[in-house]
C-alpha cells in the first residue's frame, strides 16, 4: 500500500483550484458494497445481460426488481466509509471541487458532498416508463408484485443507466467540463473499462489535469496516470485530505506558495 504522497502531489493539493474526484464501485466496497468485476463481482455469479438491460427487464421484469429490491435493502442498511468522507473534506477546501460517480448507492450525498454527478443514476430513485412520474422507494418496496404507474399503469423502473442506454445528458455533459477544467483529477476505485465514463480519466490527462489513480489493483489507465495510488480508497482519500489540510493550513482558498 502506499504510504507516502510525492512532493508533485503535494504541491496539486496545496495550490489546485479545481479538482474532481471520479469514483467507481471500489469507494463503496468498505461501506460493504460488493463490485462489478472480479473473482467475488456481482458479474462474476449475475448475467448483466438479465439483469440490468431494457431486454432483460421486458422479457422478465419480476426477476429485475426482485434483485434491485435485495440491492435496495442492502443499500439502505450500509453507511458511507472514510473515503467518502475525505472527499467531504476535501470539497470544503478547494474552490471547485465535484465527484464524479458511477455509482448508484447515493452514498457521496449521504456522506454529505455537494456537487455530485451521477453517471449511472440512483438506486433511491424510481419512475414510470410511461409517463416519466417518479416514485419513493417505499413506494415500489411496499407493492407487492411488480410496481405500477399510480397515474397511467405503466411499469415502473428504477432509475439506473442499464447497458445499452445513454447516460443522462446534463450529467455527462457537466462531467466533461468538470475534467477538462480540473487541475487534480482523482480516478477512484474504478476497473475504467466502461465507457463512456473510463474516457474521462483520459480526457482530463489531455486537457493537462495531474491524473492521480487510486486501487488496489492496477487498471487499463495505470500506465496512462501520472500516479499511482496503490491501496484502499479508505485508508488512502484520508490521507490525501490530511495533506491538503495541512498544506492549506485549514484555510478554504488554494494557498499560493
Ligand atoms: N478501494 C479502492 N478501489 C477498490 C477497492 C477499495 N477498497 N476494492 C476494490 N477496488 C477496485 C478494484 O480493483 C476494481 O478496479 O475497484 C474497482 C471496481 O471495478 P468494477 O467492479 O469494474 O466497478 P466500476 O469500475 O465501478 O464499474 C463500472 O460497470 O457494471 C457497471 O454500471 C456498473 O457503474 C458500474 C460500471
Amino acid at each position: 500500500m502506499t504510504t507516502a504522497i510525492s512532493g508533485a502531489l503535494t504541491t496539486r493539493l496545496r495550490e489546485a483550484r479545481s479538482v474532481v474526484a471520479f469514483t467507481g464501485a471500489g469507494i463503496s466496497v468498505e461501506s460493504g458494497v460488493p463490485t462489478f468485476r472480479g473473482a467475488d463481482g456481482i458479474w462474476a455469479k449475475l448475467r448483466p445481460e438479465e439483469l440490468a438491460s431494457m431486454d432483460g427487464f421486458l422479457k422478465n421484469p419480476s426477476v429485475v426488481w426482485d434483485w434491485y429490491a435485495h440491492r435496495k435493502k442492502i443499500i439502505s442498511a450500509i453507511h458511507p466509509n472514510a473515503g467518502h468522507y475525505a472527499l467531504v473534506e476535501m470539497e470544503k477546501k478547494v474552490p471547485q471541487f465535484a465527484v464524479i460517480t458511477q455509482n448508484i448507492d447515493n452514498l457521496h450525498r449521504r456522506a454529505g458532498s455537494k456537487t455530485v454527478f451521477e453517471l449511472h443514476g440512483n438506486i433511491e430513485r424510481n419512475y414510470c416508463m410511461k409517463c416519466g412520474k417518479t416514485f419513493t422507494d417505499e413506494f415500489v418496496l411496499a407493492v407487492a408484485g411488480l410496481p405500477k404507474c399510480d397515474s397511467c399503469g405503466g411499469m415502473v423502473r428504477p432509475d439506473v443507466v442499464w447497458f445499452g442506454e445513454m447516460l443522462p445528458e446534463e450529467e455527462w455533459e457537466s462531467s466533461v467540463a468538470a475534467a477538462e477544467g480540473a487541475d487534480l483529477f482523482l480516478s477512484i476505485g474504478t476497473s475504467a473499462v466502461v465507457y463512456p465514463a473510463a474516457s474521462l480519466p483520459l480526457l482530463a490527462k489531455r486537457a493537462e489535469a495531474y491524473v492521480v489513480e487510486v486501487n488496489p489493483e492496477p487498471t487499463p489507465i495505470t500506465d496512462k496516470m501520472d500516479e499511482f495510488l496503490e491501496g484502499p480508497s479508505g485508508e488512502i482519500l484520508p490521507m490525501l485530505a490530511r495533506v491538503m489540510e495541512r498544506e492549506r493550513g485549514g484555510s478554504g482558498a488554494a494557498a499560493h506558495s
